[in-house]
């Protein structure tokens, strides 16, 4: 079902400086910061050439990744994301196997302005997948 990595998110509590270490101490190409209020962050992508790392900092009152970020406040992986050809065929495996899809189980449009949805991070030993269609 999943195909490539598309990215790997990573909160941080402080993006420029976060950006800053990624730029000059890893020497990746580091885009500008974007402001995505409608989904609670601030991103900073980063293009490794096969996949994409995500900086994310709150943006915001009710933030997604404010709770991460109480709970590991010098940041941490906070996702990875997966492309799937057809989400909607996705989910429906995915439930019919047992996996619990977060929020009201049907996919929303993503930071990129793409369907995606996440997946129960107690069902997939600890880590929050979120599935992308491409
Ligand atoms: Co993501």
């Amino acid at each position: 079902m999943i195909g490539r990595l598309n990215h790997i998110a990573i909160a941080v509590p402080d993006l420029a400086a976060a950006s800053a270490k990624y730029r000059d101490l890893l020497g990746a190409h580091v885009g500008q910061p974007q402001a995505l209020p409608e989904h609670g962050v601030t991103v900073v992508f980063i293009d490794t050439g096969n996949t994409k790392v995500e900086l994310l900092e709150p943006l915001g009152e009710r933030s997604p990744i404010a709770a991460f970020l109480d709970k590991n406040p010098s940041g941490g992986m906070h996702h990875v994301c997966f492309e799937v050809p057809d989400i909607l065929a996705a989910a429906a495996s995915l439930k019919s196997g047992g996996a619990r899809v977060l929020g009201d189980g049907t996919p929303s449009t993503g930071a990129h302005g793409r369907l995606v949805l996440f997946l129960h991070p107690k069902d997939f030993d600890g880590t929050l997948i979120e599935l992308e269609e491409v």
